[in-house]
């Protein structure tokens, strides 16, 4: 159990964090990336041993659940994946009691919520770092990868183009995040009634983001160095039927990435959905690089545990 008093460090939203903070955790995860393709294992595991992870999910999970166990495991501490609907939680017991239970048994608490008011909540009342899994507002997880990602393909992000086509979501929000504190041009095609919150908007633009939305997707991709979508049909949506309808002139097809930069990359936070937000071809095709950014939901995540359990790399 952890018993330093310090205010726990949450990794709620990117927006809590500077830009310096997230960089710094980026750098972190491109060493433990080197690392671990040279065969190195979490040189630093006398300081995590014993440590223990607790990961709520109110939702399904793949990458999400996959990395992080295997990110805390590499560290050298250990994981427990509680299904909310198994715990006292799904009953009524209040996120708040739930919050101090769980400070009494483990050293940190990953969620993946509904509702982001929980998970807010939850730090709130936690005397241990909590982290955002996806919410219906946020996933700054995802973004922390896919950042790595494009400055592993493309160098830089800072001062490029990035184009996200489709649902104005949870994972949008985070890009409308990123735009700001990592200082890239954000262009998004939505259809209407589809648009992000305007208050993410509103955020980054305060903060100096540079943040257009169009209606038509080529005037939101030509120039992009990067396209970017997500399924139409996030977890929890309903209305599957009108969604798919009026999102449908957003598939990000070949003819769509030919109006960006010769040399743009797709990306996509997966799961997929072929011929639905992107054809084959393009998710498929050398453009893509949608494995890679799973692959560093790994890398990306031993970052975050070691800022909110040890307050970062600790290598140097
Ligand atoms: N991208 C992402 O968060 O995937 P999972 O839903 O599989 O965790
Ligand atoms: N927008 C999607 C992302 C899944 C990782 C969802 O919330 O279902």
């Amino acid at each position: 159990m952890n018993t330093d008093k310090a205010a726990p460090r949450h990794f709620l939203d990117l927006k809590d964090h500077s830009p310096a903070t997230l960089r710094q955790m980026l750098d972190d995860a491109s060493q433990m990336k080197r690392d671990w393709k040279a065969g190195i294992r979490a040189p630093q595991r006398a300081m995590f041993e014993g440590l223990v992870l607790a990961m709520i999910f109110q939702k399904p999970s793949t990458r999400t659940r996959i990395s992080f166990e295997v990110a805390i495991r590499d560290l050298g501490g250990a994981a427990i994946v509680l299904h909310a609907q198994e715990l006292q939680l799904g009953r009524g017991e209040t996120i708040a009691d739930t919050a101090r239970i769980l400070s009494g048994y483990v050293d940190a608490v990953m969620i993946r919520s509904s509702d982001h008011e929980d998970v807010v909540d939850l730090a709130h009342h936690a005397s241990i770092p909590v982290i955002n899994g996806l919410t219906d507002v946020s996933h700054p997880c995802q973004l922390m990868a896919d950042i790595l990602t494009y400055e592993e393909v493309r160098g830089p992000v800072s001062g490029t183009k990035i184009a996200w086509i489709g649902d104005g979501n949870n994972v949008a929000h985070s890009w409308i995040q990123a735009a700001a504190l990592f200082d890239f041009e954000l262009t998004l095609a939505v259809p209407e009634g589809f648009d992000p919150d305007p208050d993410q908007i509103e955020w980054a633009k305060a903060e100096g983001a540079s943040i257009h939305i169009h209606r038509d997707p080529i005037a939101a991709i030509e120039n992009a160095e990067c396209v970017v979508t997500d399924t139409w049909i996030s977890m929890g949506d309903d209305k599957a039927v009108t969604r798919r309808a009026a999102l449908a002139p957003y598939q990000v097809t070949t003819d769509m990435m030919a109006a960006a930069k010769p040399d743009a990359i797709f990306m996509h936070c997966l799961p997929a959905h072929r011929g639905e937000e992107v054809t084959a071809d393009v998710i498929d095709g050398p453009a893509s690089v949608v494995f890679l950014e799973a692959e560093n939901r790994l890398h990306a995540q031993k970052a975050i545990l070691r800022w909110c359990l040890v307050g970062g790399s600790t290598s140097s």
